[in-house]
C-alpha cells in the first residue's frame, strides 16, 4: 500500500488555498494519485453544517476535517484540506494524530499579505467586514496564527497558481509521495 498523506492548506480567506489547490489535485489525479479533497467552503454546506466562526467552532470543524482526512491517510490514500484553520494549536493536533497513525502531514501556508487579500475580496467579504456587518472575520478582527514550521510557504503575490502548484507537486515529487513524471 502507498503512504498516506495529507496536504494542509492553510491561509486567509481568499489566499489562494481553493485555486492553488484544485491544480495539485487535478496534477496528482492525472499521474494516478487517489485523492479526496476536503475544502472549507464545501465541508460548512455538510460535515460543518451550522458551525460558526467562534474558536470553539473553527476548531470543531477543523477536527472534523481532520478525522475524515486521517481515515483516507491512514488507508493509504491521499487528501487535501483547504480551510483557513487560524489557529496553530488545533493544526497540530490533526499533525499528531496524521503522524501516529502513520501518515504524512504536509502543511502549505499560503502567505499572502491581507492587503492582498483585501484587494482580490473574490467574496466581497472583507468589504462587509470592515464595514462592521461582519463580526470576528480572520484578519479584520480575529486572529490568524502563522505557522512556525510549514513544509510548504506559497508567495502567491509574487507567482502565477500554476507556478504555485508546481512548487507543491517539486515537494511531493522530493519526498517520493507522488510518481516522477519522465519528459519524452
Ligand atoms: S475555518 O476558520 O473554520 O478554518 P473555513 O475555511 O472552514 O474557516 O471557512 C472559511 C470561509 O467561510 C471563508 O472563506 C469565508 O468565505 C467564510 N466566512 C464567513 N464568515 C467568516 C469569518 N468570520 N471568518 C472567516 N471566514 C468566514
Amino acid at each position: 500500500m502507498s503512504q498516506g498523506y495529507v496536504l494542509w492548506f492553510t491561509g486567509l480567506s481568499g489566499s489562494g488555498k481553493t485555486t492553488v489547490s484544485q491544480l495539485v489535485v487535478r496534477e496528482l489525479r492525472g499521474r494516478g494519485v487517489r485523492i479526496e479533497v476536503l475544502d472549507g467552503d464545501v465541508v460548512r454546506t455538510n460535515l460543518s453544517k451550522g458551525l460558526g466562526f467562534s474558536k470553539e467552532d473553527r476548531d470543531t470543524n477543523i477536527l472534523r476535517v481532520g478525522f475524515v482526512a486521517n481515515l483516507l491517510a491512514r488507508n493509504g490514500l491521499a487528501a487535501c484540506c483547504a480551510c483557513i484553520s487560524p489557529y496553530a494549536a488545533v493544526r497540530d493536533a490533526v499533525r499528531r494524530q496524521v503522524e501516529g497513525d502513520g501518515g504524512r502531514f504536509i502543511e502549505i501556508y499560503m502567505d499572502t499579505p491581507l492587503d492582498e487579500c483585501i484587494r482580490r475580496d473574490v467574496k466581497g467579504l472583507y468589504k462587509k467586514a470592515m464595514a462592521g456587518e461582519i463580526k470576528g472575520f480572520t484578519g479584520v478582527d480575529d486572529p490568524y496564527e502563522v505557522p512556525a514550521r510549514a513544509e510548504v510557504v506559497i508567495h502567491t503575490c509574487q507567482e502565477e497558481p500554476h507556478a504555485s502548484a508546481r512548487q507543491i507537486v517539486a515537494y511531493l515529487e522530493g519526498r517520493r509521495l507522488i510518481p516522477t513524471v519522465t519528459q519524452g
